[in-house]
């Protein structure tokens, strides 16, 4: 079942969204975190009271260490929501995902730039993996070749995990890795109002109005 989450801590910008969409959850990172100004149990219960009971929270470690890390994970898990715990996909970051995928904690293996990063991840057992697609593109690489072959890989060895695609600065790397059929991804809240924002739909609506006004006023159309 693919999964839609978006990619801010703003309950206004989830409740938007949440009214219209069959929004999975939610995904942060420590900079979104940062940049709202609020805690992580803050944000969650806010979060929550948008999403209610089956939201699901990717939330980062902060930790540098594998025993840290490890430590933080544990910590997350334990709060009281579905939690998803995002560890970066780095030498130390996979010994802890390593470590924790025998607690049985579901992880999500974060800031992967290269295909062969996030199939190391997967062999050692991330739930979720999250290529940056817009970072890479902006490195002058190919983000949605990356999960491309993320994906094939994926594929070729018989791996579970589920590439969720993030980092995205316009809808085109949005629908290219959906073409890929990717098992979830996140959306910044722009991209997102911008899946919605075609300029001709509003004109063919407000059409369809004027012409059912002109011809039966205010009825209804079961009225007519
Ligand atoms: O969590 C990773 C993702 O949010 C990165 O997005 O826009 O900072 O590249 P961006």
């Amino acid at each position: 079942m693919f999964e839609l989450y978006l990619d801010t801590a703003d309950a206004k910008q989830v409740a938007r969204f949440n009214a219209c969409l069959p929004i999975k959850g939610i995904t942060t990172n420590p900079s979104i975190l940062a940049k709202s100004g609020k805690g992580l149990k803050q944000v969650l219960s806010e979060l929550d009271s948008v999403i209610g009971s089956g939201g699901r929270y990717h939330v980062q470690v902060v930790s540098q260490t594998v025993d840290n890390i490890v430590e933080e994970a544990k910590n997350i898990h334990k709060l009281p929501y579905d939690m998803v715990v995002k560890i970066p996909a780095t030498e130390v970051g996979l010994a802890a995902i390593k470590k924790i995928k025998a607690e049985k904690i579901t992880v999500l293996a974060t800031a992967i730039y290269s295909a062969q990063q996030g199939f190391l991840a997967a062999l050692c057992g991330a739930d979720y993996l999250a290529p940056y697609v817009n970072r890479i593109d902006a490195m002058g690489a190919n983000g949605n070749g990356v999960v491309a072959d993320l994906q094939l890989l994926l594929n070729q060895h018989h791996l579970e995990s589920k590439i969720l695609p993030a980092s995205f600065k316009n809808v085109q790397q949005v629908m290219d890795v959906l073409k890929l059929g990717v098992g979830a991804i996140t959306l910044p809240y722009d991209i997102a109002v911008q899946l919605f924002a075609h300029p001709s739909v509003q004109p063919a609506v407000d059409q369809f109005s004027h012409d059912w006004q002109e011809a039966f006023g205010s009825k209804l159309s079961f009225e007519s």
